[in-house]
C-alpha cells in the first residue's frame, strides 16, 4: 500500500474515518466463507483408479465408421462444444485400457468430434468451409496417468444423410496410444429414436445417460470406456 497516497489508501480500504472514528463502510458485506460453490454433486468423484471397465467387458471397443467429417489438428481442450452452444450439456468421462495388459493407457490421445444441436459440422458445407485454425465441437485430449479422460460438450444433434434417413446423436472417436492399433469408433446413446433404424450403430457403443441436477440445471453425465488392441 506505501506506493498509494494517503487519501487513495484511505478511499479504496473497506472502512473510512467518519469523524476521527474507525467504522465499517456502510453497505459494505461480511467477508464470504469460501467453498459454497454451488450443488455439483459427485461431479468431483473420478472413478476408482483401476478397476476395470464396467461391467467389466475387456473386448476391445468396437470399432465404427470414420465418416466424412473428421479433420486433423483440433485443439486439446476439455470443452468440445463452444461457449454459451445450444443443447443439453453433457459430460462424457471414461478410462482407455489395454486389452492386453488390463491396464491403463496413460497419455492416450482422443481425438472426438461431433454435430452442434442443430446437426451441422463446421465443415459439411463444401460452399463455405471453416478457416484452417477454426475447429468447432471438435477437441482432442489427453488421458490422465490412469487413463481417465473427460470433456464437456451439448447433445449431438441428429442429421439426415438421405431421403428421410437420419443419423442418430453420435460422438466421433479417433484413439491413438503407442504400441495399439488406432481406434476409430462412435459413441450412441440408448433412448434415440433413430437407432433402432441407423445401418452403422452397434449396441456395443450406446451408452445410458444420467440426468444430473447441478445449481438449478440440469446436465447428461455418461461414460464410455475404450479398450485398445495391441498392434
Ligand atoms: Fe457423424
Amino acid at each position: 500500500m506505501s506506493h498509494l497516497p494517503r487519501r487513495d489508501f484511505l478511499r479504496v480500504g473497506a472502512f473510512g474515518l467518519a469523524g476521527g472514528v474507525l467504522s465499517l463502510r456502510a453497505g459494505a458485506e461480511p467477508t464470504p466463507e469460501s467453498g459454497g460453490l454451488g450443488d455439483y454433486g459427485d461431479y468431483l468423484k473420478e472413478p476408482a483408479a483401476g478397476g476395470a471397465p464396467p461391467g467389466g467387458d475387456w473386448s476391445p471397443t468396437e470399432r465404427n465408421i470414420l465418416g466424412p467429417f473428421h479433420r486433423e489438428g483440433a485443439p486439446f481442450r476439455g470443452k468440445v462444444s463452444p461457449p454459451l452452444a445450444r443443447g443439453t450439456v453433457m459430460l462424457i468421462s471414461g478410462r482407455v485400457w489395454g486389452h492386453d495388459t488390463r491396464k491403463p493407457l496413460a497419455r492416450a490421445v482422443l481425438d472426438v468430434w461431433q454435430a452442434s444441436h442443430a446437426g451441422r459440422y463446421d465443415n459439411d458445407d463444401p460452399k463455405a468451409p471453416p478457416a484452417k485454425d477454426v475447429f468447432l465441437y471438435r477437441s482432442r485430449l489427453v488421458a490422465d496417468d490412469s487413463g481417465y479422460y473427460e470433456y464437456e460438450t451439448i447433445h449431438p444433434g441428429r442429421y439426415e444423410i438421405g431421403k428421410g434417413v437420419w443419423r442418430p446423436s453420435h460422438i466421433h472417436y479417433l484413439v491413438r496410444a503407442p504400441g495399439y492399433r488406432t481406434l476409430v469408433t462412435q459413441l450412441y446413446f440408448k433412448g434415440d429414436p433413430e437407432n433402432a433404424r441407423d445401418a452403422f450403430i452397434r449396441p456395443s457403443l450406446i451408452i445410458d445417460l444420467q440426468a444430473v441436477k447441478a445449481d438449478g440445471g440440469e446436465y447428461e453425465k455418461g461414460a464410455f470406456d475404450i479398450v485398445l488392441s495391441p498392434e
